[in-house]
């Protein structure tokens, strides 16, 4: 049996922009079950990363709002409608995040091994110094850093940029949370280092049943590691099924954009690599209608009109008039 440990339903995130309140994200709906991977897929832009600090109302407090009728069910309990407290005590502790560039998350001016101690530290404070030394050790050995026991004495700068994302991997499990957030963690990485990273990700969470959300642009990460995945597009999910129904049966023609924009390793077509022409609308110049309306090859009146909703198709959720019955959403 599968069991759930997050539902999204109906999120739509909002911001002050000046004296005009723009929404940022709207319709977002997903659910991912313990020890599965969920890939989040869109080009930048289209709402990935505002969805993803929702979750964990990183959102700026000061100018965004999260909408009222949206839904976080995090193993049960709403965290739309969490106090700031339990808040504080979620982050860091049962959902942990990652993000693209480790350097911005490290502090420069203290050793691997001491920011690891402290994040230990704040989470089981009965542990003993070598203890928790040991469990540094044994986490970074986890994630593929050779000579941990030496690593730990050295500076972030002293890392590679893979070092460093595999320090940012370790910490992020250190407390062993149920589920992690990473938000474009490869991206700076090169292809070989990147693969190696994913890998990493996919065995430490199915070792210790942790959920994830992976958050890229790139359809070919996704293909690594993700069981489901949710297309989205300019702040709405476009595509929602499994991994092998978005790869093998993809419906909304971004979808199919985005698949063919993915670089075939060793065709020798790199450079003529398939785009899809056009790029993501701001928020202040959203189209009425189907929001992909004003880059489809396929769209008619009828698009250019009205959104088409979420419908279910060959078993999966696309939001395209090209098929199948209106749903909701
Ligand atoms: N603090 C903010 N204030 C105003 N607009 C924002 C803010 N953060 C994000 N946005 C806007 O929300 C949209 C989605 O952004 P984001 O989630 O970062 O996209 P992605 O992660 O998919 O690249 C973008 O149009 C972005 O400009
Ligand atoms: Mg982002």
């Amino acid at each position: 049996m599968e069991e759930r440990l997050l539902e999204v339903k109906n999120l739509k995130v909002s911001f002050n922009v000046g004296k005009k309140k723009l929404t940022a994200v709207e319709n977002v709906e997903f659910s991912l079950d313990k020890g599965k991977v969920i890939g989040i897929v869109g080009e930048s832009g289209c709402g990935k990363s505002v969805t993803a600090t929702s979750i964990l109302r990183l959102v700026p407090p000061a100018v965004s709002i999260i909408d009222e009728d949206s839904q976080i069910l995090f193993d049960g309990e709403d965290l739309v409608k969490a106090p700031e407290a339990r808040m504080r005590e979620i982050r860091g502790n049962e959902i942990s995040m990652i993000f693209q560039e480790p350097m911005s998350s490290l502090n420069p001016v203290y050793r691997i091994g001491d920011q690891m101690l402290e994040m230990i530290r704040t989470h089981n404070k009965q542990i003993s110094k070598k203890d928790a030394l040991d469990q540094c050790v044994e986490m970074l050995k986890r994630v593929g850093i050779p000579s941990p026991e030496q690593r730990i004495r050295e500076f972030p700068h002293q890392l590679s940029g893979g070092m460093r994302q595999r320090v940012m991997i370790a910490m992020a499990l250190l407390c062993n949370p149920k589920l992690l957030i990473a938000d474009e963690p490869t991206t700076a990485l090169d292809v070989t280092i990147q693969a190696q990273i994913l890998r990493i990700i996919k065995t430490l969470t199915k070792e210790s049943n942790t959920s994830v959300i992976l958050i890229t642009h790139d359809m070919g990460v996704v293909a690594e590691v993700a069981d489901h995945v949710m297309v989205m597009y300019a702040g709405k999910s476009v595509e929602y099924g499994t991994a092998e129904d978005i790869f093998d049966h993809p419906k909304h023609p971004y979808t199919i954009g985005l698949l063919n924009s993915i670089p075939k390793l060793g065709s020798g077509q790199e450079e003529h690599l398939y785009t899809i022409e056009g790029t993501v609308p701001g928020l202040d110049e959203m189209p009425e209608g189907c929001r992909f309306c004003t880059r489809c090859q396929h769209a008619t009146e009828q698009c250019r009109k009205k959104d088409p909703g979420m419908r279910e198709v060959d078993g999966h959720m696309v939001r395209c008039f090209l098929y199948g019955k209106e749903g909701e959403n």
